[in-house]
């Protein structure tokens, strides 16, 4: 996508040894931006990474994408589960200065009725500066069942972060904003 002054910024992050080795395609990647796409009426860029499960360099990689490419949104995918070299979780907790669990909380909920494993999945959510970052599992069919979930907030709480204002297709879903009266409600 070609890049345009004062479009809002989303930083898409695939966290994975095999995909940034290329010895498989990513595709949650892909599926973030085609979620996003879906749902986000307004103008965004996606600048994405694929990198390998080393916390420093998801650490680095979450800075960059906050504190130089000024992305208001950052969703990474994998990383979140139990094994030795998932450590999106840490990178994301270390570069956080706040952390907002119901993200985690509500994600991990709905999951549970999809899948008993996503218990598994330790995902949370934190600001930096003014940026949002969300930690999605691995799983390409996660995405959108995590997005689904907690997207209704995503746009106020970029307004709380002085962000870029968000607007969703509201046939898709529907952005909650407290204090906006509701399109349909006649009153
Ligand atoms: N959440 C949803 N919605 N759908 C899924 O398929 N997979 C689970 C869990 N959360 C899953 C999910 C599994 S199998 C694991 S191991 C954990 O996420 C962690 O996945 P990750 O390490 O790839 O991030």
């Amino acid at each position: 996508m070609e890049a345009k002054s004062n479009c809002p910024r989303i930083g898409i992050v695939t966290v994975s040894d095999r995909a940034s080795r290329g010895e498989y395609e990513d595709r949650g990647g892909p599926a973030i931006v085609a979620w996003l796409t879906e749902v986000l009426a307004c103008d965004w860029q996606p600048v994405s990474r694929v990198i390998a499960d080393e916390q420093p360099l998801i650490e680095a990689t979450l800075r960059e994408l906050c504190d130089r490419e000024g992305c208001c949104l950052v969703v990474t995918t994998g990383g979140t589960g139990p094994a030795r070299r998932d450590v999106t979780v840490e990178a994301t907790a270390a570069v956080c200065e706040k952390e907002l669990p119901g993200f985690g909380e509500l994600m991990r909920q709905v999951s549970l009725t999809k899948v008993p494993t996503a218990i598994l999945s330790r995902q949370m959510a934190g600001t930096r500066g003014n940026s949002l970052i969300i930690n999605l599992p691995g799983q390409p069919k996660a995405i959108g069942e995590c997005l689904d979930a907690v997207f209704p907030a995503v746009p106020y709480c970029i307004d709380l972060l002085e962000g870029p204002f968000l607007t969703t297709r509201e046939d898709r879903l529907k952005a909650f904003r407290p204090g906006q009266k509701p399109a349909s409600s006649g009153k």
